[in-house]
Order: structure tokens, then C-alpha cells, then sequence
């Protein structure tokens, strides 16, 4: 699909679909809006008169201009109270009148930043939410589908109607950036969404091979023995019951030395608890318990393809947690890549093992930044649901760093506390600590697990357990896999590095 502005009178747009937004109640038609009901016989105003489009958020309705515009469809999306409008919600509005325009199966469309007005956002940034919202919105996995395929592929085009031509590099930067942004959200999403019959920890280090390869980033892939050489024996410790061989990810990017960063994600591509078994009905999403690391792989991607500033490292621990004769036990006891030792109280808390030793080796860059990204805790939804995700860390600069991204991205975050009080639950009668803490405070107590193995680096952990899947669907978050957390990290690689 192309994404592109057009320097012309609205009047000249041709499309099957213009998309456009009104307030809540809302009487005056926006300049664009009255320019199209004027020429095509006050089609708008007619409609709008009789009432029945409120303007609520993410309502819509499609109009047919008879004459006038080559527009063959107004597209309205209700923009909600005025005052409550943001670029989230943008971004959602965006996303319904999209997902509106592809059920009408429309190829071509048109929009216009018009007169909106958001606090604190520049035209760049409406542009790549607009985009951000169209492409995350409409996004969907028909793979497996072999029997019904949908007719609808992909619109062919986005223009962006804008007659002043100054404006016209903002918009397309903004339009660049929301491209990439929603590609490796979506690309998140896909590997999520695929079974974990096929998305192996083989298959995903081939993925991030063929991303070093096209977009010019390092990526080594570690096999079994070389892991083993590595000591890194809390992860191998989780795969012992899987024949399906671990990988251990290094990629590296060096668009410039400093900041040195390093992004760790958790990637389990099944987690059946192991014998600390889950049930049926908890087991049913964890092929997308390797969310974390899709996300860091998707990552990587975007920064050298956009070149950021930066000396980025990626770190991804890949395997499956499965039971079998040779499974790790209840009760086992391992060293760590780190020399500390961890007993392993409960099979099912296999993400912080894996991250334990991730996250040692993550040290020996000596990084201004660890940010870790995980499907780690259950425990995040009983505290916090499901509006945003949980941070934890030891850098107040660097979580409000990840709050500011979180305002660009649209992904709530909310920072949960490490204080030492926490440490008593997870200290081990025999081992330098255990691997779980109980149920109380289950998000922190796995934080303060992680925190034994981070060393003295500014740090900051994410834990999307709560977020990583949709299952009713948002505007902007289809059911299934979301790729949470994604967007957050790029928009914070893009603020720490001055990308503007
Ligand atoms: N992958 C799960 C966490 C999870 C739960 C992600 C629900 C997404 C949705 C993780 O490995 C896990 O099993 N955590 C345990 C920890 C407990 C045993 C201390 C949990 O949350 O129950
Ligand atoms: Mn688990
Ligand atoms: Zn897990």
C-alpha cells in the first residue's frame, strides 16, 4: 500500500472513500466537510441534520455524494467529546473508519489533517497516528484460513489531501514513522498469532536472520552447545523438557557508540507450566508467550532500518516449557549464568529463569540501559487489569523516559514498586533465592527476581502478560496477539536519540 500526500483542492480528490472526523455535538462543519457539502448539494449538512450521527467516539456512518467530488464515499467516524480528544484517540478513530472503508472493500482512500487541533501534537504526529491507526486496525491473520479466504487484500492507497505545501514534510515523516511503527507491531502480532507448532524457537531465529540480513543488523544465533558453554543454566534448565533444541539471540546494531541500549525479550513459544502444569483453560494463549521477544527482534528491525543513533543489542533466550521424562523438576536446583543459584519452586515461573540469564549476560555490554520486555506475570492483571502494562525498575530517568514514550504510543503504563520488603519472599531455604514468590504481589516478586541478576545498570522491565493478547478486539487491537509494548520501545529508542 502506498501512503502519500497530494498537493490538491479537495475538490480534486478522487477515492472510493474520504475519511473524515466530527465532534460530539458538534454543529459547524470543519473547512473540508463544508467545501464537500457545498459541492456535492449539501449532501453533509442534509444528513448531519437529521440527527442520527451523534459524534460519539468510534461511531460511524458512510455518506454517497451524488455530484460534485470524485469521492465515491464519505467515511464520518464520531471523534467523541472535544475536549476529551488525544492522539490515542486518533489513532483509534482512524482505525474504525478504516476497518469501515475494508469492509466496504474500498481501495483507494483519501483523508485530511484539516483543522484538528490536538495539545502538544504537531502535524507529524497526527500523520503517524492516522497511519498507525489504518494499518494496526485493519490488521489481520488469514494464513491458516485455506477454505473461506476474504476478496479484501489490502487498500492500495492512503492519500493525504494538503494543499499548503510547507506542511507537507511533516506529514511525510509522520507517515513514514507510523509505516514502521504499525509494520513491527504487526509483525509482532503475526509471530504471535502463529501456532506454536510453527512458530518454534528454530523458526523465530530464522525470522531475526533474515531481518539482520535485509535490513543490515548482526544477529547470532547461539545453538544448545553454545549455551551450555555460556553456563547459562537457569534457561537451559526450562528447556529440558522440550526436544525442540533452545536458541539464544545476540543481535547488535551500531549506528553509533553511545547510548549503548540493550533490549531483552522473553521467548517462550509454548509455556505449558511444565509439571507445575497449567490448566486447559490457562494454557489456551501461551503460543504467544514469546511476545517479548518478537517484539525486541521487530525492534531491531526498525532502528537500523531507520538508522537511530545508537549502539542497540538485542537479546532473546528462545525455547519451549514443556514436560517429558527428562523435564526440569519441582524442586530442582540451578547455577546461573550470573553463579547465583535458583531453586525451582515452581515450573511454571520458567520467563524470569530464562530472563535471569539474558539478563546477566545483558551486563557484560555495561549499557546506559537494560529495558526488558515479558509475558512474565498473571499476577499483572489482578493488579492493574487490562488498560495498561506493568513497569518496574531501578532508574527513575529511564522509567520516566518509558512514560514519555508511553504518551507517544498510546500503551499505558504503570510503574509497580521494588522495595526491599519484597526480597523476604524470595529467599530460598537452600538456593541465593527462589523462583517464586507466592501469589501475593506476583508482579513485583517476579521483578525483584529479575533485579538479582540485572546488576548495577540503569534497568527497566515491562510486563505485558495482562496486554499481550486481545480477546473481545479494540479499535486498534484486533482479537488475538497484540504486539503490546512494541511501539513503546521504538517511540523510547526514537526520544532517548534525539530522532525527531
Ligand atoms: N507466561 C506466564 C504468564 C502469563 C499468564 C502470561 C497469563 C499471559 C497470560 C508465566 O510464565 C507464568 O506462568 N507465570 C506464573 C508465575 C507463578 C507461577 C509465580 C503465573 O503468573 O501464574
Ligand atoms: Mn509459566
Ligand atoms: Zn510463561
Amino acid at each position: 500500500m502506498t501512503i502519500e500526500t497530494i498537493t490538491q483542492e479537495i475538490e480534486e480528490a478522487k477515492g472510493d472513500a474520504f475519511l473524515c472526523g466530527l465532534f460530539e455535538n458538534e454543529k459547524k462543519l470543519d473547512d473540508l466537510l463544508k467545501r464537500i457539502d457545498k459541492v456535492s448539494s449539501g449532501a453533509v449538512n442534509n444528513f448531519l441534520s437529521k440527527g442520527d450521527f451523534k459524534g460519539k467516539l468510534n461511531e460511524t456512518a458512510v455518506l454517497y455524494p451524488l455530484d460534485g467530488v470524485k469521492l465515491d464515499r464519505i467515511i464520518l467516524v464520531g471523534l467523541g467529546e472535544k475536549g476529551k480528544f488525544n492522539l490515542d484517540k486518533l489513532r483509534q478513530v482512524s482505525a474504525t473508519a478504516s476497518r469501515k472503508a475494508k469492509s466496504l472493500k474500498c481501495k483507494n482512500l483519501v483523508t485530511a489533517l484539516h483543522s484538528l487541533n490536538i495539545k502538544g501534537a504537531n502535524d507529524q504526529d497526527k500523520a503517524q497516528v492516522i497511519v498507525e491507526g489504518m494499518i494496526l486496525g485493519t490488521y489481520e491473520m488469514t494464513e491458516y484460513k485455506t477454505m473461506d479466504k476474504e476478496s479484501w487484500r489490502e487498500f492500495e492507497s492512503l492519500a493525504f489531501v494538503e494543499k499548503d505545501k510547507r506542511k507537507l514534510k511533516s506529514l511525510q515523516r509522520g507517515i513514514g514513522f507510523g509505516q514502521d511503527f504499525a509494520w513491527a507491531n504487526n509483525l509482532v502480532r503475526d509471530m504471535a498469532n502463529h501456532p506454536a507448532n510453527v512458530m518454534t524457537p528454530a523458526k523465530m531465529a530464522t525470522i531475526a536472520s533474515d531481518l539482520a540480513k535485509q535490513y543490515g543488523f548482526k544477529c547470532k544465533v547461539l545453538s544448545l552447545a553454545e549455551i551450555e558453554k555460556l553456563k547459562m543454566n537457569a534457561f537451559l534448565g526450562v528447556n529440558k523438557g522440550s526436544t525442540n533444541e533452545p536458541k539464544f539471540l545476540i543481535m547488535e546494531y551500531l549506528g553509533r557508540k553511545s547510548p549503548k541500549v540493550v533490549l531483552v525479550g522473553k521467548g517462550i513459544t509454548f509455556d505449558s507450566g511444565g509439571y507445575s502444569l497449567k490448566s486447559s483453560e490457562n494454557m489456551a494463549n501461551m503460543k504467544t508467550d514469546m511476545s517479548g521477544a518478537a517484539s525486541v527482534i521487530a525492534t531491531m528491525a526498525v532502528a537500523s532500518k531507520l538508522k537511530f543513533p545508537l549502539n542497540l543489542v538485542g537479546l532473546v533466550p528462545l525455547t519451549e516449557n514443556l514436560i517429558s521424562g527428562n523435564a526440569q523438576k519441582v524442586g530442582d536446583i540451578v547455577k546461573s549464568h550470573s553463579g547465583k543459584t535458583i531453586e525451582i519452586i515452581n515450573t511454571d515461573a520458567e520467563g524470569r529463569l530464562i530472563l535471569a540469564d539474558a539478563l546477566s549476560y545483558a551486563g557484560e555490554y555495561k549499557p546506559d540501559a537494560i529495558v526488558d520486555i515479558a509475558t512474565l506475570t498473571g499476577a499483572a492483571k489482578i493488579a492493574l487489569g487490562e488498560a495498561c502494562c506493568a513497569i518496574l525498575g531501578n532508574d527513575n530517568r529511564l522509567k520516566n523516559r518509558i512514560r514519555r514514550a508511553s504518551q507517544k504510543s498510546g500503551e499505558k503504563v504503570w510503574e509497580l514498586p521494588l522495595w526491599d520488603e519484597y526480597r523476604e519472599q524470595i529467599k530460598s531455604d537452600l538456593a541465593d533465592v527462589k523462583n517464586s514468590g507466592g501469589r501475593s504481589a506476583g508482579t513485583i516478586t517476579a521483578g525483584m527476581f529479575l533485579k538479582e541478576f540485572v546488576g548495577n545498570y540503569p534497568w527497566v522491565h515491562i510486563d505485558i502478560a495482562a496486554v499481550d493478547f486481545e480477546e473481545k478486539g479494540k479499535p486498534y487491537i484486533p482479537k488475538g496477539g497484540t504486539g503490546y509494548g512494541t511501539r513503546l520501545i521504538l517511540e523510547f529508542l526514537r526520544d532517548l536519540t534525539g530522532v525527531k
